[in-house]
């Protein structure tokens, strides 16, 4: 059975990628069309007609409505089929699924688990996002081919950084200190401050700091979609290490999770910093984060190649591992529990 939470909000697709021409997404193993109604909101269909299974993303909008393009079928936004050519009598089971589906951060949330039990007081929000004095920039939707708990390992993980981003986020200083957790409401919190050492690459080149710095990175996992990294440095001793945030530099990096499938995820990441900058620096500033993520990408890629090999090794724990041990667990847990009130449901 598929190692996926149901009953949560993933991001569907950015918003700017929704338009009246019909999207198609593949979540959780489901196929999905999304299109944008004449009123403005979203819709998201099953993307595969009941009757010979053609996916309707390849048909048209009629209004809100859509219509198969091999036999015209057509379906509302909820599903139900409201006509079938040649035939004035429309069965019950001529419908598909119509997934809850909402806007927040730039991209559109789909709950993809029972829709009596979408909640939008569930949907994460950032205060800082909407905060004018705060500037947020969007990225990409990074497709990364293995499974999305790896990737969840690696957003609860920051002692990867000291290795795999030198050119960006990371530097020697952080090699040897120790990584804190701790387990929250909703998932975890991973974090480490290395104190008076030299600016990262990122803050060398848009830190103006003349000195070493403190620096601190907090990654904050919602379970189970849902990374935000709080990171940034501050002049040594400038009291960043006691709550003080008033002479720093700070970002906070997003990570909305979509498991497309058990092999395949897309890392739709956005960042949000307490500085405003032009075009062509916010576009620098992007494009350092996206030779980091790409660098992520890659070892993460490579790593599930090595998981799928016949007879491939379990991997051992280290210290570091205590916070990805903590989140599977948390995963694991919520699986659990809705497996037994499915259970209990079909009992
Ligand atoms: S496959 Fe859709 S109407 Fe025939
Ligand atoms: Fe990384």
């Amino acid at each position: 059975m598929a190692n996926f939470v149901r009953n949560a909000w993933y991001p569907a697709a950015w918003s700017r990628d929704i338009g009246r021409a019909l999207t198609r997404r593949e979540i959780l193993g489901d196929l999905v069309v999304l299109y944008r109604k004449q009123d403005g909101s979203v819709a998201a269909l099953e993307d595969v007609c009941p009757h010979r299974l053609a996916p309707l993303s390849m048909g048209k909008l009629k209004g809100d409505n859509l219509e198969c393009g091999y036999h015209g079928m057509t379906f509302d936004c909820a599903g139900q089929c409201v006509r079938i050519p040649g035939q004035p009598i429309i069965p019950r089971t001529a419908k598909v699924r119509a997934y809850p589906i909402v806007e927040r951060l730039g991209l559109a949330w789909i709950w993809t688990g029972d829709a009596d039990k979408a909640d939008t007081a569930k949907l994460y929000d950032l205060g800082q996002y909407h905060d004018p004095a705060w500037s947020a920039v969007e990225g990409d939707a990074l497709p990364i081919d293995c499974n999305y708990l790896s990737l969840a390992d690696n957003l609860c993980d920051p002692a990867h950084v000291s290795f795999v981003h030198l050119s960006t986020l990371g530097n020697a200083a952080s090699e040897d200190i120790p990584v804190e957790h701790k387990r929250t409401d909703d998932g975890v919190l991973t974090w480490r401050w290395i104190p008076d050492a030299p600016a990262i690459p990122l803050f060398q080149k848009f830190g103006n700091f003349t000195g070493n710095v403190d620096r601190w990175h907090y990654y904050h996992y919602h379970a189970p979609s849902i990374a935000v990294i709080d990171f940034g440095s501050a002049p040594v001793g400038a009291g960043a290490m006691d709550g003080r945030r008033d002479n720093c530099i700070q970002f906070f990096a997003c990570h909305f999770i979509t498991p497309v499938d058990e092999s395949r995820c897309i890392d739709h990441w956005l960042y949000v910093k307490n500085f405003k900058s032009d075009e062509p620096t916010t576009k620098a500033m992007s494009d350092q984060f996206r030779v980091a993520f790409n660098e992520d990408k890659d070892i993460l890629e490579a790593i599930q190649k090595n998981e799928d090999r016949p007879g491939a090794r379990r991997p051992m724990r280290i210290k570091i591992d205590a916070s990805p041990v903590q989140m599977r667990r948390i995963i694991d847990h919520m699986i659990e529990q809705e497996t037994a009130v499915a259970g209990a449901t079909a009992a």
